[in-house]
């Protein structure tokens, strides 16, 4: 395994201060600490050459894992091993080895062109110049840096930010990339064009990717398999081909009942929702049949409307959050 994480936990110290002068200085002398547990004891591996999807809503622990396995941050207790090598104790030898993108902030000297702190970064990882050369060649061609790179970062938009960001993480060749929400604020072109780029490296180069997201759609377009954190835990790791799978068999059937039944018994569905006489089933078409399940319907009850919904992968993916799809059994 190339990414090993056992147990993994990260508290976060937040002081719990209170204002005013004799609070001022009882806090000196005595502060006093609230614990706020980001990463809950998680564990997973990534073998080289996968292309994982980490994915999960705001606040759920994506960013605190990425710095970690990056060695920005270190775990309060669990095992962390990249490629042999724990990321923050051997974090000097350690970072010339990965590339990191954090969406939210950029690594790139804000008031400087983007091929200044590419100059920089030949010097820092002591690149020689027809490697150096090679892969900013490559990257203008695949990235359209050419555009841009004599201009000063903050002219540049989020998107052409985004790409000399993520050619900037990659100029030294690294074989690990951990991205942490790269698509974040872009739009659909800029989504779908970094999509492709994550892809193709992954699919030309074999080079190892974590990469984090709050949209389901990269996650679809880019990975075969997803890991789906919330508040800490991990929830379900799996092959996106089964939930997919999964999603391709689930339906939701919606039912207006001419009048108000106490008991409704569906064979093969179960009951979600119910507003008055209003009431939502879910079924599976590998385990019930839709005309059979009407035709059953309609014999028993008096049905003034019904309807029937597919479910999408990002309705499973918001069920898992809530605490389970109820059918999905998480299969590795
Ligand atoms: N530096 C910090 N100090 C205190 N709490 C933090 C800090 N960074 C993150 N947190 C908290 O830890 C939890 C996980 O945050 P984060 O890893 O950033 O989630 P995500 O990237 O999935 O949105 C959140 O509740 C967040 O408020
Ligand atoms: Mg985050």
């Amino acid at each position: 395994m190339l990414i090993q994480v056992e147990q993994l936990v990260k508290d976060y110290q937040l002081n719990k201060n209170q204002k005013g002068f004799f609070h001022a200085i009882k806090n000196l002398l005595m502060p006093e600490y609230q614990k706020k547990r980001a990463v809950n004891g998680i564990s997973f591996s990534i073998s080289e050459g996968e292309m994982v999807g980490f994915i999960g809503p705001n606040g759920a622990g994506k960013s605190t894992t990425v710095k970690i396995l990056s060695g920005v941050l270190k775990p309060t207790s669990g095992k962390v091993i990249v490629n042999g090598m724990d990321p923050f104790r051997n974090r000097k030898k350690y970072v010339s080895q990965i590339g990191v993108v954090f969406g939210q902030r950029t690594q790139l000297w804000w008031d400087l062109p983007a091929e200044d702190t590419f100059d920089l970064l030949k010097t820092i990882y002591k690149i020689p110049d027809a490697t150096f050369k090679k892969n900013m060649d490559m990257f203008s061609e695949m990235l359209d840096l050419h555009e841009f790179l004599h201009q000063p970062v903050r002219q540049l938009s989020l998107g052409q930010r985004m790409r000399a960001d993520i050619a900037a993480a990659m100029i030294h060749e690294p074989a690990i990339l951990f991205f942490d929400e790269p698509t974040i604020g872009l739009d659909i072109v800029a989504k779908e064009r970094i999509r492709e780029f994550i892809r193709s490296m992954n699919q030309e180069k074999g080079i190892t990717m974590l990469f984090t997201t709050h949209d389901m759609q990269d996650i679809e377009k880019t990975c075969e398999r997803m890991i789906v954190i919330d508040r800490g835990d991990i929830v379900c790791d799996s092959k996106v081909d089964e939930i997919r799978q999964f999603s391709d068999s689930e339906r939701k059937l919606t039912v207006k009942f001419g009048r108000q039944y106490d008991r409704i018994e569906l064979p093969g569905a179960q009951m979600i929702k119910e507003a008055g006489n209003t009431k939502t089933f879910q079924f599976r078409t590998n385990e019930v049949k839709i005309p059979e399940l009407i035709a059953e319907l309609m014999s028993r009850y008096e049905v003034l409307d019904l309807t029937v919904q597919e479910t999408d992968i990002e309705s499973i993916i918001k069920q898992i959050y809530e605490g389970g799809a109820p059918a999905y059994e998480s299969v590795s």
